[in-house]
């Protein structure tokens, strides 16, 4: 999709389409006015009449209006004037997009940027309704023999601006926008991509690949044996009971020649059956997911180097599969990590934890400015907050902060649980230092504990993506988060600079 923005009146817009919005009780946005004005009350009439109440998710699409310069008019239901928040919002924007694309418009001018969203700005409008276009509009059809094609998509859109001052911020936000959309589909395309598929060599294979689209990015891939080599005995045990080889993905995006590099690690564990600990049956098949917190540091890695940000930032993912084999890890086997610490592995599903405290401990090795994990870690999380936040933990508040405020102004928000020392206390193991595993209490906590015996030497963040990274049901697919809010998070270390 093209995105542009523009400032100018509707009824002077040449194009297949003017998108303009309608509020509930058949309230016309000011833009809708300006059209009913040159068309001497064409569009009141209507409404008058009936054909369109304002509520969310209806439309009314109009030929011929008089006076103006359009093939059409497509008016969008708001909802309540008063009552558009930033849900609303993405709602109205996701209906218009789809329905341009159903009715072969082909091209768009869009007023509904111009709406008054409570407590967000041009920037933001602007911003948001490129990223909400693109996933509403995103399929994975790559493995569908027949593809349902639509006959003539929607191809360009121009965002409207109110006025001329804002036109440089408004395309600043497209820019942004689409780089952040273009993270968000890498990820959502890495995660629906399943197991037999997306190994671990595969996503080593799209780091290669990565570097090689852009130069700001640079890839090493550590093979089993490097990971020998470096004592990575707690991420080995978990590829153990696998035939695909593991791997240890290091992206590194150069932006600038001296500052401390921000480092991100994401879980890709690329199928999880729970290994000899064996997951239920049921549903075991999203567990193709569970790399998805290695897939959004893909997405960020594409995002920032779309924006060529002036930031060091390296992407950490050690890739393994968790299945059962002969040579899987059994409960209570006790295995070294790379930290020289011992863990006793009392449920071998909990392998994220494992394959993740080794590569914190690598990530060491960049003297990093701080260190933010992803992980699609627990059910706990699910239980806790369910789809809506990512857990966050933290061992630095300043950095939490920063997190959870990237997530508000980005939409793609987390929530933050504690993570006390007191916690700690229920990995204690009566075998080695420490057990994988904490019990019930708390599991999404106890996870990140466990975690935070390998992050002492940086600042750190731990975001548990479980619930966040995909959505079940009829809309089942991965959603690419959190690479809005990590990508904002970035963005924010920019201007602080
Ligand atoms: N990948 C799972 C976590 C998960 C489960 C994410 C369900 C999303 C939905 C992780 O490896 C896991 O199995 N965690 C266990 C930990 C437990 C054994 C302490 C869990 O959450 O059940
Ligand atoms: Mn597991
Ligand atoms: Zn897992």
């Amino acid at each position: 999709m093209e995105f542009t923005a523009k400032s100018g009146n509707p009824e002077k817009q040449r194009t297949a389409c003017i998108v303009v919005g309608v509020f509930e009780p058949r309230r016309l946005s000011p833009a809708a006015e300006r059209l009913d004005q040159v068309s001497d009350g064409f569009i009141s009439n209507l409404i008058r009449r009936g054909d369109l109440e304002g509520k969310i998710g209806q439309t009314l699409l109009l030929h011929n209006v008089p006076n103006t310069l359009c093939d059409r008019i497509l008016l969008i239901g708001c909802g309540r004037e008063r009552e558009l928040h930033d849900a609303q919002y993405r709602k109205i924007i996701a209906t218009a997009a789809t329905t341009l694309n159903d009715i072969g418009a082909m091209e768009a001018v869009c007023y509904l940027t111009e709406l008054h969203v409570k407590g967000r700005d041009n920037h933001w409008n602007v911003r948001q309704a490129v990223e909400t276009v693109e996933n509403s509009l995103y399929s994975f059809d790559q493995l569908k023999s027949k593809k349902d094609t639509t006959r003539r998509p929607l191809r360009k859109i121009v965002m409207s601006v109110a006025s001329r001052r804002e036109l440089q911020d408004s395309e600043d936000a497209v820019t942004e926008g689409y780089a952040i959309a273009q993270g968000v589909k890498l990820a959502k395309d890495l995660g629906n991509l399943p197991g037999n598929i997306c190994t671990p060599s595969y996503l080593a294979e799209q780091a290669l690949a990565l570097a090689h689209q852009y130069d700001s990015i640079d890839t090493e891939i550590l093979e089993q044996k490097d990971m020998e080599q470096l004592g990575m005995g707690a991420l080995l045990s978990v590829a153990k009971g696998s035939r695909q080889p593991p791997k240890l993905i290091c992206m590194r995006h150069t932006g600038n020649g001296k500052d401390k590099p921000i480092v991100l690690v994401g879980k890709g564990l690329t199928f999880d059956a729970g290994g000899i600990s064996l997951k239920p049956a049921a549903a075991m098949d999203e567990m193709k997911y569970d790399m998805c917190g290695g897939a959004s540091v893909f997405g960020v890695m594409r995002a920032v180097a779309e924006l060529k940000l002036p930031l060091n930032i390296i992407g950490v993912v050690p890739a393994s599969e968790n299945l059962p084999d002969g040579a899987a890890n059994k409960p209570g086997d006790v295995v070294t990590s790379m930290s020289g610490q011992t863990i006793e592995i009392l449920n071998t599903d909990a392998e994220g934890r494992l394959i993740l405290c080794d590569a914190l401990s690598y990530a060491e090795k960049y003297e990093p400015e701080a260190v933010i994990d992803i992980a699609t870690l627990t059910g706990a999380c699910v239980i806790a907050l369910g789809k809506h936040a990512s857990g966050l933990l933290s061992n630095h508040s300043p950095l939490a902060h920063d997190l959870l405020n990237a997530g508000k102004s980005s939409g793609d928000r987390a929530w933050e649980l504690p993570l006390w020392e007191e916690y700690n206390e229920q990995l204690k193991s009566p075998f080695a230092d420490l057990a994988n595993i904490g019990g019930r209490e708390g599991g999404a906590i106890t996870a990140a504990a466990f975690l935070s015996n390998f992050t002492k030497k940086y600042d750190w963040a731990h975001l548990d993506i479980a619930g966040s990274a995909w959505l079940g049901g009829d809309k089942k697919g991965a959603t690419g988060r959190p690479v809005p809010l990590l990508t904002q998070y970035l963005l924010d270390r920019c201007k602080e600079k």
